[in-house]
């Protein structure tokens, strides 16, 4: 190979190396036992020749190892990460390194498990688990583990992106819930969407009447219950959506504009049995301010799928049966985690041999959506 590609982390599937292999790329993957390296690690792995390197979000991606980078010829960094709070943008531009992340291959996957964080805080599934496994169920009661039903609640989304929107359209079609999100922009196919689950659930109790299939159960079931088709709505301020939520799922990126986003103010204004989602960076909300909310209000539940001291959790958030959490597996399919590995390749390729950056940091802005204007 004419160019040396590094990669800090063995990752999933084989097509990524391939890639890199076919394109004239000698392919160095770091296989070091411990799970963080640290910039002195990486500045070893680039060496004095090195066209392009793949990290990943634990790793501080700074002047120190872009001007490294720089030394070694290298041209090109991506971060296996559709997050790059990692990444100092600034310090790659000047140092003329192109910067890539792996945005799109992620995005239901992520959805996903802050759907099934909802669901499994709502109804208590890992209390539940824990008490059948220590072998204390001894029979059926009225009120063993009740939780909260969503249908009908309202689904709070704050940072309606790519990852908000799908999990909102998520909650709200698989759940029927109602929609209130926050975002500087307009997530205009998001409330279409909404919008289209609407019109279904209005057209539905009409179906039933008159469609010879036997679609029309559904439609039956709502016209005898005299139920309401969803509703949703763009909130003016976070702070409507904290307030009116009763399941809220925080999608924004991690910037100086979202470093505790979520504080003792925030939580003191949601409601008393709400669920509270994280599957975007820890820091978005203060955690030893969220450990003392849930200590004193335990019907309020959360699911955190990351920390603000990753991979530590702050003291006493372990021992609180009102929260649940995952070690930062938002992402974790096979599908999504071998296109990360594959978008991450091309980016670094992509600019080695002269393509355009699959996709760049630079054009991302805080809350993005399709609505955005177009960075300056
Ligand atoms: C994971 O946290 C990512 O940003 O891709
Ligand atoms: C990331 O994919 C987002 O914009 O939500």
């Amino acid at each position: 190979g004419k160019y040396r590609v590094v990669s800090t982390k063995p990752m999933p599937g084989t097509r990524w190396i391939n890639l890199l292999i076919e394109q004239d790329c000698r392919v160095e993957i770091c296989t070091q036992k411990k799970t963080i390296l640290s910039v002195e690690d990486i500045i070893a792995l680039i060496g004095d020749k090195c066209d392009g390197v793949i990290g990943q979000l634990t790793e501080d991606w700074g002047e120190t190892l872009f001007s490294a980078l720089s030394r070694a010829g290298g041209k090109a960094f991506s971060n296996m990460a559709v997050g790059y709070n990692n990444v100092d943008v600034d310090a790659a531009n000047k140092y003329g390194v192109a910067v890539g992340n792996t945005p799109g291959v992620l995005t239901e996957t992520t959805a996903e498990l802050a759907a099934s964080l909802s669901l499994t805080a709502a109804r208590r599934i890992v209390e539940a688990d824990e008490f059948m496994r220590a072998g204390l169920y001894d029979g059926w009661l009225p009120n063993l583990f009740v939780g909260n039903l969503l249908k009908g609640q309202t689904v709070g989304v704050i940072g309606a992106g790519r990852i908000g929107s799908a999990y909102a359209r998520m909650m709200v079609e698989g759940f029927k819930m109602n929609l209130i999100y926050y975002d500087l922009y307009q997530a205009t196919r998001l409330e279409k969407h909404v919008q289209l689950v609407y019109c279904i659930n209005l057209l539905a109790p009409h179906f039933a009447d008159t469609c010879m299939f036997h679609v029309p159960a559904y439609g039956q079931f709502l016209k005898a219950n005299g139920e309401q088709p969803v509703t949703w709505k763009r909130a003016s301020s976070m702070e409507e959506v904290l307030r009116e939520a009763d399941v809220i799922s925080l999608h924004p990126i991690l910037d100086k504009t979202t470093y505790h986003l979520v504080n003792k103010d925030s939580l003191a204004i949601m409601k008393k049995e709400a669920v509270l989602i994280n599957c975007s960076r820890g820091p978005v909300i203060d955690e030893v301010a969220l450990v003392e909310h849930l200590k004193q209000n335990p019907m309020f539940r959360v699911g955190l799928d990351v920390f603000e001291d990753e991979p530590y959790m702050k003291p006493g958030l372990a021992d609180l049966k009102n929260a649940v959490v995952v070690p930062h597996i938002a992402s974790a399919s096979k599908w999504t985690r071998e296109g990360m590995a594959t978008l991450a390749a091309l980016n670094v390729l992509g600019k080695i041999k002269g393509y355009p950056v699959w996709s760049n940091p630079n054009q991302v802005e805080p809350f993005l959506n399709e609505n955005a204007p177009p960075p300056a």
